[in-house]
């Protein structure tokens, strides 16, 4: 499809109800850039974690605050995956960053005011010339509150479970339906409940419910709203 402005498109929602999926495929569809964002508050955790920054599962902030510019995070282009692979300080980091250790510790690292900061200033400077699709949880809130589209991306609570677990397995991790359940429902609490930009469904954004829709219908639908998008601004 050809659009004549390269508009910003905010994707947010809870923790796999396939908004990655659906952003990616958007922005491979529009020719666009896409940012996973949460791949970069998993870099940050993983460096904490190498660097012992989360003690007995908390996170040391006044260390953190001192370590964070010594976190570079990058994104580059992976042409076998046709997505873009995190890297911390130049090395490639995306296998390890969707590791269950990490996923049990992002949410914590994510409520910190000044990695917030960081983060958004980061993303907001590669989004700056539009042509973006960004997946995340504050993206419409915070980061992009003019984005030309906003959606907010929803799924039934097993449905996200099920697509959790298939994930992981495909990367060779074992883990039961039960403790995938778990992790999820401690991620929504988090996310949603923190002081810093938590996650909310912004006034403007669209809902998308993926549950009964299959991939080829959830982009048909974007696209759509996309379309409309781009003709209103
Ligand atoms: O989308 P994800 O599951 O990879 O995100 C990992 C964590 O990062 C999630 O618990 C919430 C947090 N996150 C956030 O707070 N803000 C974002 N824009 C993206 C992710």
């Amino acid at each position: 499809m050809l659009q004549e402005k390269r508009i910003t498109i905010a994707v947010d929602g809870y923790s796999s109800c396939g908004k990655s999926t659906l952003a990616k495929a958007l922005a491979k569809s529009l020719g666009y850039v896409f940012i996973d964002s949460g791949a970069m508050y998993r870099g940050v955790t993983l460096y904490c974690m190498r660097q012992q920054l989360i003690q007995h599962s908390k996170p040391q902030v006044d260390l953190i605050e001192k370590e964070l510019h010594n976190i570079r995070l990058t994104f580059e282009f992976n042409e076998a995956s046709a997505s873009s692979d995190l890297f911390l300080n130049g090395e490639n980091v995306e296998k390890l960053i969707r590791m269950p250790d990490v996923a049990a510790n992002v949410s914590k690292i994510a409520t910190i005011k000044s990695v917030r900061h960081k983060l958004v200033e980061e993303q907001r400077a590669i989004g700056q010339d539009g042509g973006i699709v960004m997946d995340g949880r504050d993206i419409g809130s915070v980061v992009f509150p003019d984005a030309e589209l906003k959606l907010f991306v929803t799924a039934a609570p097993e449905i996200r479970a099920q697509r959790r677990k298939k994930e992981l397995e495909e990367k060779g991790v074992i883990i039961s339906l039960d403790e995938v359940i778990a992790n999820l429902m401690e991620r929504d609490m988090i996310d949603s409940t923190r002081a810093e930009s938590p996650l909310i469904q912004v006034e403007d954004a669209i809902v998308i419910d993926t549950t009964e829709l299959t991939r080829e219908e959830q982009l048909l639908k974007a696209l759509e709203l996309v379309e409309a998008a781009a003709c209103r601004s």
